[in-house]
């Protein structure tokens, strides 16, 4: 069974975008492979977070991560800082990657942008990211089309790192959905949808109500035109959302265009709204009885420890072949 890892940041709940791009991928992955799942509160801590809001934030992304349906049994879920390996081999992947490589990451240069002060963890983050894919031997990485690049310097470095030592890591890649890579701002559809967005018309959370989400989405940018059809230059807001209604009801873009002829966009958004709503009741349900649960503790010191125990192996490994440590081998 091929092995998958993947993780989310906990910086706010989860957006559509995370659910599609991610979320519901992994679901679908933990069937018939070896699937861990992490939240990634080390990559949070790249910008700044308010203590007890990263903290709720992270029970969030567990309870969530359970109600759409990954399986702790199944699948191993927990807390990047619960595995100390991560930092360790983070750390051993930043002194084997370039400064300029680094500096060439799109999300960096994004996320930097405009700011005074640039905390150093931002360029270093994609080094911690390879270090979490490469210590479990991952062969699948789920991912939306934003994380593309930084899986490709993972493979990069794990290449690099296996021709100069020795052949440790397994070279992993990219799982990207066909669509849904990359859901869009319902306010800017030229942008991607980002839990970090400022502008909260501009997101769909997977714990907004019916009536925001209806809210939201009536609200959302479209165009003049007045006819439901993709095309994702000329019409941006419309094909997102035409994406977003796809990928939930199940039914093909044609198929839906389609059904729209002759309406306007006051029902097509309606539409779109309330299939929304109606997919995310069910995970709502679940996520507020396990967001305080006992159980969800758990269920993450039991994931932990699974995780360590492989990230450790790997751990020594890679010390062992770089001469780290003092004990004859
Ligand atoms: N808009 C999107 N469409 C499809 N997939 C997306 N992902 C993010 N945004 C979209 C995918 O979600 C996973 C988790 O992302 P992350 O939390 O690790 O960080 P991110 O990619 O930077 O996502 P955000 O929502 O934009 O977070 P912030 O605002 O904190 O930076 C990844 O697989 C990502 O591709």
């Amino acid at each position: 069974m091929a092995k998958i890892f993947s993780g989310i940041q906990p910086t706010g709940i989860i957006t559509l975008g995370n659910y599609l791009g991610a979320l519901k991928q992994f679901v679908e992955l933990q069937k018939d492979h070896e699937t861990l799942f992490c939240i990634v509160d080390q990559h949070a801590i790249t910008l700044p977070q308010n203590p007890t809001e990263l903290r709720k934030a992270i029970r969030s992304l567990a309870a969530i991560y359970i109600a759409a349906g990954l399986d702790p049994n199944q699948s191993v879920l927990f807390v990047q800082s619960d595995v100390p390996a991560h930092a360790q081999l983070g750390w051993i992947l930043q002194c084997i990657a370039n400064l300029g490589e680094l500096e060439r990451m799109t999300q960096f240069k994004d996320k930097a942008r405009g700011k005074e002060s640039v905390p150093a963890g931002l360029l270093t983050y994609p080094p911690l990211m390879a270090a979490d894919i490469l210590l479990y031997n991952t062969e699948i990485v789920p991912v939306g089309e934003d994380q593309k690049q930084h899986i490709e310097l993972t493979r990069d470095l794990a290449e690099r790192f296996n021709k100069k030592y020795r052949e440790i890591f397994t070279i992993p890649e990219a799982k990207i959905p066909k669509t849904g890579a990359r859901i869009k701002s319902l306010q800017d559809p030229t942008k991607k949808m980002s839990k970090s967005d400022t502008n909260s018309k501009a997101t769909i959370r997977i714990l907004d109500d019916e009536q925001t989400i209806i809210k939201k989405i009536k609200s959302a940018v479209t165009d003049s035109e007045g006819i439901v059809r993709y095309d994702e230059e000329h019409k941006p807001g419309i094909s997102n959302l035409l994406a977003i209604y796809s990928l939930i009801s199940g039914k093909s873009i044609p198929e839906l265009e389609k059904a729209y002829i002759g309406k306007g966009y006051g029902d097509f958004k309606h539409d779109v709204a309330l299939t929304v709503a109606k997919h995310l009741q069910p995970l709502q349900t679940k996520y507020h009885t396990l967001v305080q649960s006992k159980e969800l503790d758990e269920i993450l010191e039991a994931g932990a420890k699974k995780a360590n125990a492989i990230a450790n192996k790997t751990l020594r490994k890679v010390e062992n072949a770089m001469g780290m440590g003092f004990r004859r081998q």
